[in-house]
C-alpha cells in the first residue's frame, strides 16, 4: 500500500456508482417533507468523489457549480475526462482532504456531500473534514453524509477483522489486493465450515460471508480492506459534527420518512417519548437494526410554517421513471413487506403515466377530487421516490441550460459503452441527475445516433461492438455462447427498450 493514502486502499479503482442522495434537488424534497427551509444551491462540493460519476452528472445536469476532490489519481483523471467531455463548469482535483480543505481559492458552499467516505477514513481525516464544514459550509447550507452504522454492523466487526488480518499476515508478499481478498474469504469460509463457535453464535454473519463471496472485488477492497473502518452510532456522529455547528435535518432515504413503514405504533410511541433528538435517532437505529445511514445535516435549521411548507411542496415537479405497468404495489421495509393500496396508488401512477413532469400541487388537487388527503398523496410520492420509480424534475429554463452539457456527456458515455460496461448511467437535464441505463441500452442509443432505425438494427449494431471485444452476453448468470443466441437476446432487449423505455428517454431528453 502506498504511503500517501493514510491507510486507504489505492491500488484498485472504485466502482462507477451514481448516488442520487448527492443531488440538491432531491434533497430539497426531504427538507420540505421535514418542514425545513432548503437553501438555493449555487456552489456544491463532493469530498471523495470516487470515479466522479455523481459529481459529473450533477454538474452537467443542473445549474449548480460543483467542486470536488479524490486523492486517487487514476480516479481523478477519469473524473476529469468526463468533465472535459461535458464541458460543464466543474472543478475536480486529485488532492487529499488535508490539502484540499486548506485551499484558499474555494467559495463557500451551499451543499457539501460525502458518500461512502466517513466510516473508511482516519480520525485525523474526519477532523479535517469537520473543520472544512465549519469554515466552508454557508450558514443555512446542507451537508450530506452516509456511513456504516451501529448497531447494524456490530456482528460484522470481528469478521472484518479476520479478513483484513488474513490479508495482512497470511498473504504472500507482492500478491495483488484481489488475490489477497479471495484468499481471505476462502480462509474464513473454511473456518466457518469447521463449526466455529463464533459462526454458531452469529448465524447472520455466515450469510454475510456468502454475500461477500459474490460481491465485486473493487467494492470489497474499498468497503473492508482499508486500514480504517469505523461503523458508528448516530450519537457519536452527532458529537463529531458538533464543532462544525450543523444539526441533524432528516434522512436522505425516503423510506425513513414514512413512519408506518419502519416502526409499529408501540415502537413509535416508545421513541417519541425521548426528548433528545440525537438519542431518539440512536434508539430508532436499535429498533430497525440500522446498518447504513444516509443523512442530511444543516447549518442553522429553520422551520417552515405549514402554509409555506405546503406552498413549496406544491411547486415541486415529478416525473415517472418506471413504465407505469411495472410500478410495483409492494414495498419492503424493516417491518416486512407492505402492500400499497391500489385505490390510492394506481390513480397517482396514471396521473404521471406519460412521463411528463407534473407538479405536486396538481397531484394534491387530483387527489383531493378523489377524496385522498395531501398527506396520503405525499406519502405515495415519498415511497415511489424511495424505490426509484420517480424523480424530481427541474424547471424548463434549467432543462434548456443543462442540455448543452448533458448531450455531450451522454454522447461520451454511450461511446465508452462500446469498449466496456462499467458505467451504467446517463444524465438527464430534466431530473438534474443520473438515470440507470444498462450497457445494452447505451449501445442501442449509440446505434440510434448513427441512424439505425429499428430495434433489430440496434441489436445488430450493439452486437458488433460486443463481439469485436470477444465478449458475450450473460443471462441468468450464464454466458451465452453462439452468435445467433446473443443476437436473439439483444433483439429481445432492443424491442423491450423500444416499447418500454424509448419514450421515457425522449421525455428525459436523454435521446
Ligand atoms: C468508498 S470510496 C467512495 C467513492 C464515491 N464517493 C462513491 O461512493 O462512489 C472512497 C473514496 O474516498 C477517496 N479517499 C479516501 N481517503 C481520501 C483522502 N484522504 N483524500 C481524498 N480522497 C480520499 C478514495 O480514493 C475513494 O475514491
Amino acid at each position: 500500500m502506498s504511503n500517501w493514502t493514510s491507510g486507504y486502499v489505492a491500488d484498485i479503482g472504485y466502482t462507477f456508482g451514481y448516488y442520487p442522495e448527492l443531488s440538491p434537488l432531491r434533497a430539497k424534497l426531504a427538507f420540505l417533507d421535514a418542514g425545513l427551509v432548503f437553501p438555493d444551491v449555487i456552489n456544491a462540493c463532493e469530498l471523495g468523489f470516487g470515479q466522479g460519476v455523481s459529481v459529473n452528472i450533477h454538474a452537467a445536469a443542473s445549474g449548480t457549480q460543483w467542486f470536488g476532490t479524490d486523492f486517487n489519481p487514476s480516479q481523478a483523471s477519469f473524473a476529469n475526462e468526463l468533465s472535459a467531455a461535458s464541458g460543464a463548469p466543474c472543478r475536480l482535483s486529485d488532492q487529499g482532504f488535508a490539502e484540499f480543505c486548506l485551499r484558499d481559492d474555494l467559495p463557500e458552499f451551499d451543499f457539501v456531500g460525502l458518500h461512502g467516505i466517513w466510516s473508511w477514513i482516519s480520525d485525523e481525516n474526519r477532523s479535517i473534514i469537520v473543520d472544512f464544514i465549519r469554515k466552508k459550509l454557508k450558514v443555512g447550507g446542507v451537508l450530506y453524509v452516509s456511513y456504516n452504522t451501529l448497531p447494524g454492523w456490530a456482528q460484522m466487526v470481528p469478521l472484518r477483522h479476520l479478513l483484513t488480518e488474513h490479508a495482512e499476515v497470511m498473504a504472500a508478499p507482492g500478491r495483488g489486493i484481489v488475490s489477497r481478498i479471495d484468499a481471505a474469504i476462502e480462509f474464513a469460509e473454511k473456518l466457518f465450515e469447521l463449526n466455529s463457535g463464533f459462526a454458531r453464535a452469529n448465524p447472520p454473519v455466515v450469510d454475510r460471508l456468502k454475500q461477500i463471496h459474490r460481491q465485486n472485488r473493487h467494492y470489497l477492497a474499498h468497503e473492508y480492506f482499508n486500514r480504517d473502518w469505523h461503523p458508528m452510532h448516530f450519537s457519536d456522529m452527532a458529537s463529531w459534527l458538533e464543532p462544525a455547528r450543523v444539526s441533524y435535518a432528516c434522512s436522505a432515504n425516503f423510506f425513513d420518512h414514512v413512519r408506518a413503514f419502519n416502526l409499529t405504533p408501540e415502537q413509535w410511541s416508545f421513541i417519541q417519548d425521548i426528548p433528545d433528538q440525537d438519542f431518539r435517532e440512536t434508539v430508532k437505529d436499535f429498533m430497525v437494526n440500522q446498518q447504513f445511514r444516509r443523512d442530511y445535516w444543516v447549518k442553522g435549521p429553520r422551520r417552515l410554517s405549514p402554509v409555506r411548507q405546503l406552498e413549496e411542496l406544491s411547486r415541486l415537479q415529478f416525473v415517472l421513471l418506471t413504465p407505469p405497468e411495472e410500478v410495483s404495489l409492494k414495498a419492503q421495509g424493516p417491518l416486512g413487506d407492505v402492500n400499497l393500496n391500489e385505490e390510492i396508488y394506481l390513480p397517482i401512477i396514471k396521473d404521471l403515466a406519460d412521463h411528463s413532469p407534473v407538479s405536486l400541487g396538481e397531484l394534491f388537487e387530483r387527489g383531493r377530487q378523489r377524496g385522498v388527503s395531501t398527506g396520503i398523496v405525499l406519502q405515495g410520492i415519498l415511497i415511489m421516490m424511495g424505490r426509484g420509480d420517480l424523480s424530481l424534475a427541474q424547471a424548463s429554463e434549467e432543462i434548456t441550460v443543462a442540455k448543452q452539457f448533458t448531450e455531450p456527456l451522454n454522447k461520451d458515455l454511450v461511446e465508452r459503452a462500446r469498449c466496456g460496461g462499467d458505467l451504467n448511467y446517463l444524465a438527464s437535464p430534466v431530473t438534474g441527475g443520473g438515470i440507470p441505463t444498462s450497457r445494452a441500452e447505451q449501445l442501442f442509443l449509440g446505434a440510434i445516433s448513427r441512424g439505425r432505425t429499428n430495434p433489430d438494427e440496434w441489436a445488430e449494431d450493439a452486437w458488433a461492438s460486443i463481439a469485436a471485444l470477444g465478449q458475450r452476453l450473460v443471462k441468468d448468470g450464464k454466458r451465452i455462447e453462439t452468435t445467433e443466441e446473443n443476437l436473439s437476446e439483444l433483439k429481445a432487449q432492443a424491442k423491450s427498450f423500444s416499447i418500454k423505455k424509448f419514450d421515457l428517454f425522449r421525455n428525459l431528453h436523454i435521446c
